[in-house]
């Protein structure tokens, strides 16, 4: 199957983002199209490449391994520092390249290494979870978390590739596959009607993770991102519809101290209130709440929520660092592929919103 490419603008860069089954086989040829220098560092993590470490070593030789040990916890500040120790005692120069070969907490920690080693040097994404081939490794956000919250620590620093192989996904357990296709529910819900209708069409080609159904999903969400980064590389305007399904997602997220559920199930209940606060508010039709509520349902179950009370979750949203001067702003689907963002909701009405998709109120 040929390739899919696209080109991403930034006020800084220019670089590709290059889709193609069994990539990885190649790597080290795209790395030299693009006149990246041989000399490199590879960060990963014991389980990714356990699984991908062989064949990703055989086409890059030469290349320093970093692996820096799995998981959001280790998603801090310490780990950075690994990853320097290992530049620093190489004498890694400007013109070095740092690959990251793993998920989102991979890119997000390799990314924030890079872009401050030496100012910056090289970066190239190989994102290996379906959430970071089509949201972590584009759009250039880097960094890593505090113990006071998530991701207050970062930059942007966009990379000079990045190389995504559908087949990588093959070993991922199920429920990290899942968790990643939630997030291009939300891109085909909120920018995209033909995205949406192709995951309700594909979704048995999908769900068995066959390359040819995964790379015009992966595409188009990329498409997406990019396009949102590209006007608007530092979160305003459009760059808020990403937002779509996060505010009460993030909000599901703390009150369950981030034990519950992955990233994008939070998300998956987060779409489903804001089509429900948006049928209330007679902006979105019940039959295209329904067609959003069956695609998540098919895609499997969901961590329980009903045990959860309606008053910590509307709390939480409050304390989102999005929140500004106390109003929180909502991205509310009106049709499939188009939202609007409203910023007027009250605590009644959220909190109707919460209980009819089955909160305690
Ligand atoms: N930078 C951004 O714009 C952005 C956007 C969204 C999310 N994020 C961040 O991304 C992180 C979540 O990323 P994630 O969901 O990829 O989680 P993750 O990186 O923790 O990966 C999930 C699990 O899958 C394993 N794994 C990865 N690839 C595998 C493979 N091919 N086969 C088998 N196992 C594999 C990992 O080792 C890990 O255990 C969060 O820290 C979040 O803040 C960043
Ligand atoms: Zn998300």
């Amino acid at each position: 199957m040929d390739q899919v490419r696209i080109d991403i603008t930034t006020p800084l860069r220019r670089y590709p983002i290059i889709i193609a089954e069994g990539l990885t086989e190649r790597l080290h040829l795209v790395l030299r199209e693009l006149g990246l220098s041989d000399r490199r560092f590879i960060v990963s993590n014991p389980v990714v490449w356990r699984f991908h470490g062989t064949l990703i070593g055989a086409r890059l030789p030469g290349s320093q391994v970093v692996l820096i040990p799995d998981g959001e916890r280790f998603k801090v500040l310490s780990t950075v520092t690994r990853i320097y120790d290992a530049l620093v005692s190489a004498h890694a120069e400007r013109s070095a390249n740092l690959v990251a070969v793993g998920g989102g907490v991979v890119g997000d920690v390799a990314g924030f290494a890079a872009a401050t080693y030496l100012r910056g040097i090289n970066f190239i994404q190989v994102p290996t979870t379906l959430l970071a081939q089509v949201d972590s490794a584009i759009g250039g956000k880097v960094g890593v978390n505090h113990a006071q919250g998530k991701n207050l620590i970062g930059a942007f620093y966009q990379p000079h590739l990045v190389a995504i192989d559908p087949l990588l996904l093959k070993t991922l357990p199920r429920r990290e596959f899942r968790s990643g296709l939630y997030e291009v529910i939300k891109y085909g819900m909120a920018f995209s009607a033909e995205l949406f209708a192709r995951l309700e069409r594909d979704l048995t080609g999908i769900l068995a993770r066959d390359p040819f159904s995964l790379i015009p999903i992966i595409a188009d969400s990329c498409r997406i991102k990019a396009s949102v980064v590209e006007q608007d590389e530092r979160e305003a305007g459009p760059r808020r519809v990403l937002n779509f399904g996060h505010t009460a997602g993030h909000a599901l997220e703390a009150v369950t101290k981030y034990r519950r559920y992955r990233h994008g199930e939070a998300i998956a209940y987060g779409m489903m209130v804001a089509a429900q606060l948006a049928v209330d508010r007679e902006v979105l039709s019940p039959e295209i709440q329904r067609a959003l509520t069956s695609l998540i349902a098919q895609l499997g179950p969901l961590p329980p929520i009903s045990d959860l009370e309606a008053g910590p979750v509307i709390e939480a949203m409050m304390h989102d660092k999005k929140v500004q001067e106390g109003r929180i702003h909502f991205v509310l689907p009106t049709r499939i592929g188009s939202t609007t963002i409203v910023n007027d909701l009250g605590e009644p009405e959220l909190k109707k919103g919460l209980k009819a998709i089955g909160l305690k109120g």
